[in-house]
C-alpha cells in the first residue's frame, strides 16, 4: 500500500485552504497582486506535484523533489503571510 495518494490528497486541501485565505485577502482589501501570486503558486504546487512522476523519471532527480518540498514549504509560508495580511488590513475596522 501507498501513502502517495493520501498525501496528494492532503496536498490539494492545502492548496484549496491558501485560495480559500486568498479570497478572504482580496475581500479584506489585500493587495490584488499579493493575492494573484498566492493563487498562482497553488496552481505551479498542484502541476509540478501532479507531474511528479513523470519529472522524477529522468536525471535531475533531486532537483524536482526539492522544487515540490520547496513549493509546498512556501504554500504554507504563504498562508500564514496572507492571515497576518487579512488581520492588518481588518485592524482599523476592529478599532473602530
Ligand atoms: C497538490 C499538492 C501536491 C501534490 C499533487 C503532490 C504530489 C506528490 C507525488 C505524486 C509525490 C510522489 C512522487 C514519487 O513518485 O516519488 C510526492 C512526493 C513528495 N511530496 Fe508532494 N504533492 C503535493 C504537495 C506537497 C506539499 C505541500 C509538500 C511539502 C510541504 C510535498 C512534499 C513532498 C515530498 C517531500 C515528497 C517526496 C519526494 C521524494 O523523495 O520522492 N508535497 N508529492
Amino acid at each position: 500500500m501507498t501513502l502517495i495518494p493520501v498525501h496528494m490528497l492532503l496536498g490539494f486541501v492545502l492548496v484549496l485552504s491558501l485560495w480559500a485565505l486568498a479570497t478572504l485577502a482580496a475581500r479584506a482589501g489585500v493587495a490584488p497582486a499579493l493575492v494573484m501570486l498566492t493563487f498562482v503558486w497553488g496552481v505551479a504546487v498542484t502541476v509540478l506535484g501532479m507531474s511528479q512522476d513523470r519529472l522524477l523519471i529522468g536525471g535531475f532527480n533531486w532537483m524536482t523533489k526539492m522544487l515540490h518540498l520547496t513549493g509546498g514549504l512556501v504554500a504554507m509560508g504563504q498562508a500564514e503571510w496572507l492571515a497576518g495580511r487579512i488581520m492588518q488590513a481588518r485592524a482599523p475596522a476592529l478599532q473602530r
